[in-house]
Parts: structure tokens; sequence; C-alpha cells
């Protein structure tokens, strides 16, 4: 498959994913966070589906489209094995909804990420709250969820924590 094949399989999987989550979060209160703002697509997308949610976003860098800049309250900068792990005061209350877009490509430092991703992702996540990402998680107070149709398997992971 052609790295343009991939990439659009990519979006599109995501845009799935993300509006089928929107749906199921319905029935949960509280913040949405988006980890890795990167160009602002994901962000930009989740803010038009979930428009009642507070979204905190996370990144290192800003390095979106304009249109897409969260305002000061809602962009947490640094590295997200640090934010993340401190931000609880800010955020006020776990979340309904997690989007981890933190993949590399790399196969050793996904493998890096998601060894200390998983455990602040449990932390943050309300009982019956939902995560979306893109890397395997290791949650083990959730269930991952069967994908919508459509979806390659391994391409992402959709996790419903224990309520
Ligand atoms: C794949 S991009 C996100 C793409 C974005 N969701 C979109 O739709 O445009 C990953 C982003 O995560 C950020 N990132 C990756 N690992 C990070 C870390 N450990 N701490 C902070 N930011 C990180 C990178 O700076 C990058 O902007």
């Amino acid at each position: 498959m052609s790295r343009l094949d991939s990439f659009i399989r990519r979006l599109t999987a995501q845009k799935t994913l993300l509006e089928d989550v929107a749906e199921r979060v319905k029935s949960v209160e509280g913040p949405v966070l988006e980890l890795g703002l990167g160009n602002g697509r994901t962000y930009d997308h989740i803010r038009e589906i979930l428009d009642d949610r507070e979204i905190f976003v996370f990144d290192r860098d800003l390095a979106c489209h304009p249109s897409c800049i969260p305002d000061g309250d809602h962009m947490i900068f640094g590295e997200i094995r640090d934010t993340l792990a401190f931000c609880g005061p800010r955020i006020g209350e776990p979340a309904a909804f997690i989007h981890c877009d933190l993949g590399s490509g790399d196969p050793t430092t996904d493998l890096a990420t998601s060894s200390w991703l998983s455990p602040l992702v449990d932390q943050h996540t309300k009982p019956g709250g939902y995560v979306l990402s893109g890397l395997a998680l290791d949650l083990g107070n959730f269930d991952e969820l069967p994908k919508p149709e459509g979806i390659r398997p391994g391409r992402y992971h959709l996790y419903k924590k224990h309520g």
C-alpha cells in the first residue's frame, strides 16, 4: 500500500472513530483531553462534534493551523509524561474522553510511550469514560471495544473504563 493510501486510511479511521465515540460519550459528563495537537486536525473535529465539552489539548510544540490554536487556558504545553501527571487541578475532574494521537512510527519509541502513558491515562479517565488511541495501551481497568465496520484491526484502539 502506498504511503498516500495509508495516510488516507488513517485519517478516515480517525474521523469514523471520533464520531463513534462522540455518540457514546454523550452519557458521560466531563472534559475531553486531546493528547497531541499536531496540525490541529483532530482537535478541530472534536470541538465540532463535541461542541458542549471543555477540551484540554496537550503538546510539546505549537505547530498547528492558526485557526486551531486552543485558548491559553486549554493549551497545556510540555512533555505529556509530565503535564498529564500534574494536570489534575487544571482540568478539575477526570476526563469523559481521552484521544491519544502520539504514535511516532518507530516501534520501540511507541512501546516506551505506551508504557508511561497507560497508567496516566487510567488515572485521568472517569469511570465509564472512553479512550481512543493510535497506540495499544495496557489498561487493566478498561474493556477494549469492537470498532465500527471498516477499521482495520490494530490501526486504532477503543477502550471503555469500567463504571
Ligand atoms: C501525530 S501528531 C498529532 C496529530 C494531530 N492529532 C492532528 O490531527 O493534527 C503527534 C503530536 O504529538 C506531539 N507529541 C508526541 N509525543 C509527545 C510527548 N511525549 N509530549 C508532548 N507532545 C508530544 C508531537 O509534538 C506532535 O505534535
